[in-house]
């Protein structure tokens, strides 16, 4: 069980996370939606603990993530896996080897200097990238696969780590329609067969719908819905998005998978592109 407890999160007088207390069970699928700034990456981030909680406690089966350092802190960090919108992959290395970097931090430095990964370590990583579909993939360099295709080695690189959970930060932004769903049926296939929490951003309600069982819809850094798909009403839908700041209407580009998308993918293309390096310690 991961458990949120009055979890907050500050950035000069600006609150991005406010007071967010939450239990997700073991194996559990949710999806967490709302609008651009409600604090859906802070919150992720906060899991993963990318950025440290300005108050409140974070814990997982009795360990207090929010306060872990050293070695317990890179250990858990190895138990929740972090996806992102722009993959993160090493573009100009190949794609095994990509994969196999989801074991750097379990390796000496000696065996990471000289990039010496053990046969087994090898065999494993292909057969994962099998399961996703991508091993005929696996000697080219990350750069030169679709953006579908590296976001399915990114998962690889996550299930790599043997992870108890998986964070995925809008994990199919930047996808066309069709990748889009090769990923989130990836992403749902390891949640039903291995059991693995899976929480993820999304910005169209339509995927969150469709792929998770439970939705978390948060605005101004509160949450302010949590429930199945199906109790999801429009008022709810209201109480998410809210009606845009010059009053216009919930619009199909926020709430689904539309031909608008483009345009707001490369906009928070551009916006996350800073977000996604951990801050210094
Ligand atoms: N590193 C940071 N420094 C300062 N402010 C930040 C930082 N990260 C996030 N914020 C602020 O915190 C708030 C929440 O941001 P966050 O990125 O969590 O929103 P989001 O829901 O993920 O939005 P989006 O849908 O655009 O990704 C915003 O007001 C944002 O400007
Ligand atoms: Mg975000």
């Amino acid at each position: 069980m991961l458990e949120l407890n009055d979890v907050t999160r500050r950035f000069g007088s600006n609150i991005a996370v406010d007071a967010v207390s939450l239990s997700i069970p073991e194996g559990q699928m949710v999806g967490i939606i709302g609008r651009s700034g409600a604090g859906k990456s802070t919150l992720l981030r906060m899991i993963n603990r990318l950025t440290g909680v300005s108050g409140g406690v974070i814990s997982h089966s009795g360990r207090p993530v929010s306060t872990l350092g050293g070695r317990e802190l890179r250990s858990w960090q190895r138990d929740c896996a972090m996806i992102f919108q722009q993959f993160n992959l090493v573009p100009r290395l190949d794609v095994v080897s990509n994969v196999l970097h989801g074991t750097l931090n379990m390796r000496s430095t000696f065996s990471t200097m000289f990039n010496l990964f053990p046969r087994e370590d090898i065999l494993r990583a292909i057969s994962i990238l099998e399961r996703l579909g991508v091993a005929e993939n696996a000697t080219k360099r990350a750069e030169a696969l679709s953006g579908g295709q590296q976001q399915r080695v990114a998962i690889a690189r996550a299930l790599m780590q043997s992870p108890k959970l998986i964070l995925a930060d809008e994990p199919i932004a930047s996808l066309d329609p069709l990748n889009a769903q090769i990923v989130m049926d990836a992403l749902k296939d390891i949640n039903e067969q291995e059991g693995i929490t899976v929480v993820t951003n999304l910005h169209t309600l339509d995927t969150a719908r469709g792929y998770c069982e439970r939705i978390i819809g948060m605005a101004h850094g509160k949450v302010v819905f949590d429930g199945k798909p199906d109790e999801l009403t429009t008022d709810a839908v209201r109480a998410i998005y809210g009606a845009g700041a010059d009053g216009e209407e919930i619009s199909e580009s926020i709430t689904s998978t539309s031909l608008g998308e483009s345009a707001r993918t490369a906009a928070k293309s551009r916006a996350t592109a800073s977000n996604m390096v951990p801050e210094p310690a």
